[in-house]
């Protein structure tokens, strides 16, 4: 499949179904498009394409370059055709003799203050000035290249993945306006005037410097090889693409990953992608370099104790060895001694085999995934008030938002490309309210601000949620027309009446929440009056002792103000990893099959005993802290991890390493030796994404394939590595494609019944559920009733954490993500990503640092009840006074040896956003981190014997 170049027809599109239809004669051929259209792009559409510099068709019109002049009948000049709209009757003429002669001209004034050296640009063959001059037809510069000129200026190399050579720039500002306009970070500008000009990131800083947040977009919008990726430089120009999926966060972005023979050059954002439309971050246009990474472990490796050194084996003897030891491990110890855990980096066909095999072929259903301490109490808060375990709305939909409420989330680190488009929104009119406790980026940041910041204690969403009810419901401003025709109408009053009580009000709450009532106050309203009024939600709502209650409370919100169930509203969850969706839908849950159907219905089970042709265990499984605690106790003996690192990524890690120690037989399957894998006993090397066929589910329930683009370098796709374990506990399994486990999941699984990878490669992306009246799925859920019939609203009382801040632990840690990492840094660590965020910080605000005598970048000690560990500081008023924050991306620091075993009660996913702490100075490592440390350097030990 390969697709090497799109067509840009010059201008972005206008809304057909908005506009009246305008017909108007190009070239003496007659075509129609909808008002307002550039004569540019009416011409493309018709298949002339006139030539042109500073446009692009993801970019407002410009006019700049003056090449894409044409001739109209009736009208003096030659007017740019980028910035001309058509009009009905128009006669245009776009190859007169004129025409050629006046855009010769123009490039040759370009081309007069332009490097000749074609031959060895990186850019020769890819290059839209090359092209041009090709296409005016010149061949001659009259002027010669004496003079004044821009040919002698240094190149930024300064980013690690793109250089900005000046002296190849034609200040068409495109970069700067894809900067502006695509990204939103106004980091671009062309500086000086005339000759002069030139452009500059932020105060003429170079690139890396500067508030670049290396997104790419100026790079792929550049037409010439002023910005340039260096891998281009370096392998040069691709030879074939295929389009593949992000492999990082929920957004789903979709990539032309551009291929020269075996070689990755460059990953291209898919202009037809629905989750991204052409745009991407820093992480999947240019984080991919761990693929090829030195330590990336190729060979399967054993070893009896982990105080022991790996012995590479053969992919039969390490096969051969788990096995053996799950059954030794059955036989003594009992059928529900073992366990697995599926993974939300992997593909929704890996992520089914896994459970699979845990229920087929391990009798029993320990299986969790890592979503359990993520978005777990999405899936029951949105399941109990709608009746489907996932977000109501496509990312479009923000386009006809009016106003976002956005709690506990962080889009432009945690979810960029969502966070961009939710920007370009903002910057059209819409408001936003930010509850969270940080001052993140969409409070402020240029073009933007806030209508409302309310930076809660950590611990009071509910809190909020509820007060805000409160405004609503007392002040008369409940939808009731919506509630009587789409909620159950006595579930509705007795929570109005929950809600109404003077308790519960902005005044009452004032001192647990830490923000004015007033604000709150005028937060309500504004939700609940400003017109479409939108939910987006991160972690910062699910990781709490109450998150399946705040996931409650927000669909409460939606409901009152009859915000669910069209474009523009909506529940949003904003998914952490890239396929944290799929992972739940495969029935990577201990109590459920795929498509969310509990183990104990015995006419599922007998669906699924039919097809796998066993009897099936009813009583629901272990959740993962389940199995860490009965290991503790000696009757867990043996896990299977997929693509997780649950020592840096769980809470308690002591707790963690003290359950993975207690058992015989830790698999580990993963890219690389993570933190999990100094606890294994055997290590599976897995591949990457591109390695690989399937399919990831994104934050919209958008089914999108991944496709291989490399050979596997481990030699097997993680789905095969799966079956080979299968086959060998004597379950004679057949795939031979992934598509043909996509075809066992349809069969088994309702919603799933219509995805195929041929009905994905026909609509580009399905979103779930697709049926027969909509084959492509449904952007928007709950339209005419919620999935589960009436809406139900459901009291959501405040129970405060047991994790309380007191004298000995005074500050309250939250932690998150930063925009460069992912997740543990598994992958992200090892690119040039580095380059931003090197180690965890931890963010403290001014006066509780000088209470402390700290200073910025001081080394300290955080600890909590549950453990401590060292780390740099970074004074910061983004915080507020007594609250600290820090990420979780390093192991070296892991922030997860503080957070403590509390979790919600309802999914038991962690409570990672509350953690009672000291911040002391510190003058060394802890005692944790060197046992760590250790641990690391044991595991590394590999000897190397020759493989199969
Ligand atoms: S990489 Fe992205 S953020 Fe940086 S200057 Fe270019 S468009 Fe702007
Ligand atoms: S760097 Fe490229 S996109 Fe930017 S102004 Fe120069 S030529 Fe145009
Ligand atoms: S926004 Fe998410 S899916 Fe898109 S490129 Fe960035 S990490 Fe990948
Ligand atoms: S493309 Fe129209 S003026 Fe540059």
């Amino acid at each position: 499949m390969a697709w090497l170049g799109e067509l840009d027809l010059g201008t972005p599109a206008v809304p057909a179904s908005t506009a009246a239809q305008v017909t108007l004669t190009i070239d003496g051929e007659p075509v129609t498009v909808p008002e307002g259209t550039s004569i540019m792009r009416a011409a493309a559409l018709m298949g002339t394409s006139i030539p042109k510099l500073c446009a692009s068709d993801n970019l407002a019109a410009f006019g700049s370059c003056r090449l894409c002049l044409v001739e109209i009948e009736g009208r003096a000049g030659y007017p740019a055709s980028c910035t001309t709209p058509v009009a009905n009757g128009m006669v245009v003429q776009t190859q007169t003799s004129k025409l050629k002669q006046l855009r010769k001209g123009v490039m040759e004034l370009y081309i007069s203050d332009h490097p000749l050296d074609c031959l060895t640009c990186p850019a020769n063959g890819d290059c839209e000035l090359q092209d041009m001059a090709g296409a005016v037809g010149l061949r001659d510069v009259r002027y010669g290249f004496e003079g004044q000129n821009h040919l002698v200026q240094p190149t930024d190399a300064s980013n690690p993945y793109f250089d900005f050579d000046p002296t190849k720039c034609i200040v068409c500002s495109r970069c700067v306006r894809a900067c502006d306009e695509v990204q939103g970070t106004f980091a671009l500008t062309i500086d000086g005037r005339g000759f002069d000009s030139k452009v500059s990131a932020s105060q003429n800083e170079d690139f890396l410097s500067s508030e670049c947040v290396s997104c790419g977009a100026c790079v792929q919008a550049c037409p010439t090889s002023a910005l340039q990726e260096k891998k281009v430089a370096e392998i040069g120009t691709p030879d074939r693409a295929v389009i593949t999926t992000c492999a990082y966060c929920g957004v789903g972005c979709t990539f032309r990953a551009e291929m020269r023979g075996e070689e990755l050059v460059r990953m291209i954002p898919w202009k037809d992608g629905k989750a991204n439309h052409g745009h991407s971050c820093v992480k999947g246009r240019f984080a991919w370099g761990y693929a090829q990474h030195q330590q990336r472990i190729l060979n399967p490796m054993i070893r009896k104790s982990i105080n022991d050194p790996w012995r590479e084996v053969s992919w039969d003897e390490a096969i051969a060895y788990t096995v053996s030891e799950f059954k030794r491990i059955q036989e003594k110890y009992g059928v529900r001694a073992i366990g697995g855990l599926t993974s939300s980096r992997c593909t929704n066909e890996e992520t089914f085999l896994v459970q699979k095999l845990i229920r087929q072929g391990f009798g029993n259903n320990n299986v969790d995934t890592c979503a359990r301490v993520c978005h777990s109490p999405t899936g029951y808060g949105l399941s109990t008030t709608f009746g489907t375990s996932a977000g109501t709305q496509d990312f479009d939909s923000v386009d006809q938002s009016d106003v976002i409420f956005l709690i506990g989330a962080n889009p432009t680190d945690a979810h960029p490309v969502f966070g961009s488009h939710m920007k370009q929104r903002l910057r059209q009119g819409a408001k936003i309210i930010v509850a969270d406790p940080r001052r993140i980026d969409l409070v402020r940041s240029p073009h933007i601000e806030a209508a409302h910041h309310l930076p809660i204690r950590p611990g009071t969403n509910i809190v909020l949620l509820t007060a805000m009810a409160h405004v609503i419901v007392t002040e008369g401003l409940a939808d009731e027309d919506y509630i009587r025709a789409r909620c159950d109408w006595d579930e509705y009053q007795d929570w109005a009446a929950f809600v109404s009580e003077r308790e519960r009000s902005p005044e009452a709450v004032e001192p647990l929440l830490g923000v004015p009532a007033e604000e709150v106050r005028a937060a309500a309203r504004l939700f609940a009056t400003g017109g479409n009024g939108a939910i987006y939600y991160g972690l910062g709502v699910t990781e709490h002792s109450q998150g399946s209650s705040a996931v409650m409370a927000i669909a409460n919100l939606a409901m009152v103000t009859g915000n669910v169930g069209r474009p523009g509203v909506g529940v949003n969850p904003l998914r952490g990893q890239n396929n944290v969706q799929g992972s739940c839908d495969m029935g990577s849950f201990p109590h459920e099959f795929s498509g969310y159907r509990h183990v104990s219905d015995p006419e599922t089970r007998a669906m699924f005993e039919k097809a796998w042709g066993r009897e099936l265990d009813p009583e629901p499984g272990l959740r993962i802290n389940n199995m860490l605690d009965a290991a503790t106790d000696g009757v867990f003996k043996g896990l299977f991890v997929q693509g997780e690192d649950i020592l840096q990524s769980d809470p308690d890690a002591q707790h963690v390493a003290a359950g993975l120690a207690e058992m015989e037989c830790v698999v580990m399957q993963d890219l690389f030796l993570n933190e999990t894998a100094n606890y294994a006993h055997v290590f599976l090397p897995g591949s990457t994404f591109l390695e690989k066929d399937g399919t990831f589910t994104n934050a919209e329930r958008r089914v999108q394939r991944v496709r291989r683009v490399m050979k596997p370098r481990n030699g097997y796709a993680d789905w095969e590595i799966v079956q080979l374990l299968a086959n060998a506990m004597g379950l004679n399994w057949n795939y031979t494609h992934a598509s043909q486990i996509m075809d066992e999941i349809a069969l088994l699984t309702p919603t799933f019944r219509r995805v195929s990878f041929d009905a994905i490669d026909q609509y580009g992306s399905l979103q779930w559920p697709a049926t027969d009246e909509h084959p492509e799925g449904t952007p928007t859920m709950h339209i005419d009733h919620f999935v589960r019939g009436k809406g139900k609203f459901v009291v959501t009382d405040y129970v405060p954490t047991d994790e309380r801040s007191g004298p000995r632990f005074p500050l309250l840690l939250t932690t998150g993500r930063i925009l460069s990492q992912y997740n543990v840094g598994a992958q992200t660590r090892r690119t040039d990503n580095v380059a931003w965020h090197p180690e965890d910080l931890l963010e403290m605000h001014p006066h509780d640092a000088e209470n402390r005598g700290l200073k910025d970048g001081d080394w300290v000690r955080l600890t909590s009840r549950t453990g401590e560990t060292t780390l740099r500081l970074d004074v910061t008023d983004r915080v507020a006074p007594g609250v600290v924050y820090t990420t979780f991306h390093h192991p070296d620091t892991q922030a997860n040896v503080v957070t403590t075993d509390i979790s919600d009660w309802a999914t038991n996913c962690p409570e990672y956003k509350v953690t009672a702490v000291q911040v002391a100075p510190t003058n060394g490592p802890t005692k944790w981190q060197e046992e760590m440390r250790e641990r690391g350097r044991i595991s590394r030990r590999i000897e190397t014997v020759a493989a199969e």
